[in-house]
């Protein structure tokens, strides 16, 4: 069957959020303090033909965009043949991608030309050395080459991700005007959110979007209003400026309300939510093209067990130990 994907609270689903795999070679302090460290006895990453099964089926689904995530998606040696075959899936209208950023100056252009349309990069900082600091890695000056490779590149849209920390409050603000003046870029603050791994760290370090909302606001910026199954980002214009400043703030009121995702894991889980549950294991159905209509009807009986939201307000991060492991 081909309608469209709904939950219990009519919320329907048009995007897929799919993780290539948990390792990342930053170790960004609210993510990865300590890097990437493997666990013995987990299954594989899913193969390029077990991704391409899957996402046929939640096309079959109704969903249309796709975005490639992490940990660092492209830390897979066959990254740009997985984005090719996925973008050639049918019903695959929008192919998106997640990354730090290291290698986006080298790889910008074979990665548009493998059909990836829209990239997202993480910037928590313009301050080169608090760069290094909150990511373990003094790159800086490559992940803002790669920026400016990928505005070249001609893609669809150019965004970056950036999370909001106690610590580098106050710093910055200017640069980041500049940076948006200059680009057309979207930049993105995004409120830290508290996982399993990082609860001190997130007690220490989260501060609320609304101070970002009040800059914005006697600066002139206006938001602009949120196009159906738009991302949980709300965005703001100004004639001064190339690039547009955007806020996520997963604790604010509303927020679960329009959620149109959903996540399936590098080891082939169905998430229904970011933080919730151990997921659905899907595996099993990724292994010849003739169980396709078996996976579409299990996706689909899960649907009704997607809660209304997450439950961060209340100290509930589910079982996400850390973002790099759902990929954010
Ligand atoms: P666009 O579709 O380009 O707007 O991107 P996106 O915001 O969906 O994706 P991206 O991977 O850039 O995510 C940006 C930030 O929003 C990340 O920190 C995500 O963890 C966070 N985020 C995305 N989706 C959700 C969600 O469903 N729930 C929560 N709580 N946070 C989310
Ligand atoms: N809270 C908010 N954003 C986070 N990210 C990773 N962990 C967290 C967290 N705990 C961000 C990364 C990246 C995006 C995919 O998710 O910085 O930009
Ligand atoms: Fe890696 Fe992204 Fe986590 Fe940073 S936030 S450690 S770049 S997965």
């Amino acid at each position: 069957g081909s309608r469209q994907l709904e939950d219990g609270f009519g919320r329907r689903f048009s995007y897929l959020r799919l993780s290539l795999t948990d390792r990342c070679n930053f170790r960004c302090s609210y993510c990865l303090p300590n890097g990437f460290v493997k666990q013995d006895g987990l299954p594989p990453e899913l193969s390029c033909e077990e991704l391409r099964r899957a996402v046929s089926a939640f096309a079959r689904l109704g969903l249309w965009k796709l975005r490639l995530t992490g940990g660092e998606p492209t830390v897979r040696r066959d990254f740009t043949e997985i984005a090719r075959e996925l973008a050639g899936v049918e019903g695959i209208r929008r192919v998106a991608m997640t990354t730090n950023g290291y290698r986006l100056a080298r790889e910008a252009d074979a990665w548009r030309a493998a059909g990836v349309d829209a990239i997202n990069v993480s910037v928590d900082t313009l301050d080169a050395e608090s760069f290094a600091r909150v990511t373990g890695h003094d790159r800086l000056g490559d992940v803002l080459a790669g920026i400016d490779a990928a505005l070249a590149a001609d893609f669809d849209a150019v965004k970056v991700n950036s999370v909001l920390l106690r610590e580098l409050e106050g710093e910055g603000w200017q640069q980041v005007l500049d940076f948006v003046a200059a680009r057309e870029v979207s930049w993105r603050f995004i409120e830290l959110m508290r996982t399993n791994d990082n609860a001190g760290f997130h007690q220490r370090q989260a501060t609320p979007g609304e101070a970002i909302r009040e800059r914005l606001r006697d600066g002139g910026w206006t938001p602009l209003s949120r196009a159906d199954g738009a991302g949980p980002a709300v965005e703001y214009a100004h004639p001064d400026y190339r690039g547009k400043i955007g806020l996520i703030a997963p604790y604010s009121t509303g927020f679960c309300d329009s959620c149109n995702r959903l996540r399936l894991s590098s080891r082939g889980r169905l998430h229904l939510c970011l933080f919730g549950t151990e997921g659905l294991d899907l595996r099993d159905l990724l292994q010849h093209d003739d169980q396709q209509d078996e996976l579409v009807s299990r996706i689909r009986s899960a649907m009704p067990s997607k809660t209304r939201g997450h439950r961060l307000h209340e100290g509930d991060s589910g079982t996400t130990p850390h973002l790099a492991a759902i990929g954010g």
